[in-house]
This record gives structure tokens, sequence and C-alpha cells, in this order.
């Protein structure tokens, strides 16, 4: 596979296939609900939706140790996967209509969230990629000192890439956070009021 073909596969791919799924989804359900007469459902997708992604946070509770049990490779595949459905089922709710800037400055933060979550995942893929070839190199034994020495170097760098991106993915977690629930509450004070 050449260079190039290489680079669409594993960095460009995964992006089209999530962020397009996620649309063609959110569309197609949005379609149905229009077609079924059922739009008011789509407004009570919003608690499930943040069901699923309060539901994802648990590798995220994992990874720092607050949980200790269940195993992090699976809680990972298990974060991106309820991310995903989360994320469908609040874009659905959002649907096309346009009255309340902050729910929409909340949809802006979660889909940068999910642009973040892939771009770590995709660093972090190609660092673990990086290490086992390393370890393929010191099995083989064939390199020079020199040559042993500059890819480590450059394993190192793909490690500080994943550090790096982990200092932008929770402020963007953050602010989703906190325009995720100003809504909300927004939302559950309108409710208490009326
Ligand atoms: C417990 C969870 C949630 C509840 C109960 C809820 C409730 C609602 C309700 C009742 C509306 C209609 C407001 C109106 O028509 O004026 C609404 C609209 C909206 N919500 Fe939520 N929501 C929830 C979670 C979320 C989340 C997590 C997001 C974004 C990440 C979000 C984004 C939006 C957007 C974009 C709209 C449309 C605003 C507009 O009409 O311009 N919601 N939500």
């Amino acid at each position: 596979m050449t260079m190039e073909a290489k680079l669409l596969r594993r960095e460009v791919l995964p992006f089209v296939l999530v962020f397009g799924s996620l649309t063609v989804a959110s569309l197609s359900i949005d379609a149905l609900l229009h077609l079924l007469d059922a739009v008011w459902i789509g407004r009570y997708l919003g608690i499930p939706g943040t069901l699923f992604i309060l539901g994802s946070f648990a590798y995220s509770l994992r990874k720092r140790k607050w949980i200790r049990s269940g195993s992090p490779v699976r809680l990972l595949r298990l974060h991106e996967g309820m991310g995903w459905i989360g994320s469908l089922l609040v874009l659905v709710h959002a649907g096309i209509h346009f009255n309340a800037i902050l729910g929409w400055l909340a949809v802006l933060s979660m889909l940068m969230n999910v642009g973040s979550g892939l771009t770590g995942k995709l660093l972090l893929e190609r660092s673990s990629r990086r290490l086992e070839e390393a370890r393929e190199r010191m099995r083989q034994q064939g390199l020079s000192h020199e040559e042993l020495e500059e890819r480590m170097f450059w394993d190192s760098l793909t490690f500080d890439a994943v550090k790096q991106w982990r200092t932008i993915h929770f402020p963007i977690t953050l602010a989703f956070a906190v325009l995720g629930s100003a809504h909300i509450v927004g939302i559950l004070l309108f409710w208490s009021w009326n």
C-alpha cells in the first residue's frame, strides 16, 4: 500500500466514517419522525442522549482510577460507541429548529468533542503501532545504534503528541459539559416556572 493510501485509510477515512454516519443517521431518523408525524419524540431524545454521553464517562473514571473494575480497553470501545449513539440522539433532539443559541453552542462543542476524541484515538493507535515496530526492530537487532536512537526519538514524539492532545481534549469536554448543563438547567427552570 502506498504512503498516501495508508494516510487516507488511517487518518482521513475514520473522520469521514464517523461524521458521515452521524449525519446520515440523524437526518434519516429526523425524516422518519417527520414522516410518522412524531416530531415531538425528538424533543425527548435529549434525555437518553445525555444519559448515553454520561454513561460513556465510565471509561474516563476508570482511566483516572476513580473506579477500579472493568477492562480499560473494553471500556474505551464502550466510550466510543456510547458517545456516538448519545451524539446521534442529541443531534436528532436538536433537529433543525433555531430558537435558542445555548443549545446550539452545546451541539457545536459536542461535535468538536467527537472530532477531538477521534483525533486522540488515531494518535494513540499510531503510538502503539510505533512502539510495536520499535520492539520488532530491537528483536531483529539489525540496526546501528544511531538509527535506533533516531527512531526511538520519533516514537517519543508520538507519545508527546498524545500527551498534548489530552491537554486539548479536556477543556473541549469541559466546555461541552458547561454549555450542555446550562441548556438543561435553563430548560428545567423554564419547566418549573410554568
Ligand atoms: C436532559 C437532557 C436534555 C433535555 C431535557 C433537553 C430539553 C430540551 C427542550 C425542551 C428543548 C426545546 C426548547 C425550545 O423549543 O425552546 C431543547 C432544544 C434543544 N436542545 Fe436540548 N435538552 C437536553 C439535552 C441537550 C443536549 C445535551 C444538547 C446539546 C449537546 C441539547 C441541544 C439542544 C438544541 C440545539 C435545541 C434546539 C434549540 C433551538 O430550538 O434552537 N439538548 N432541549
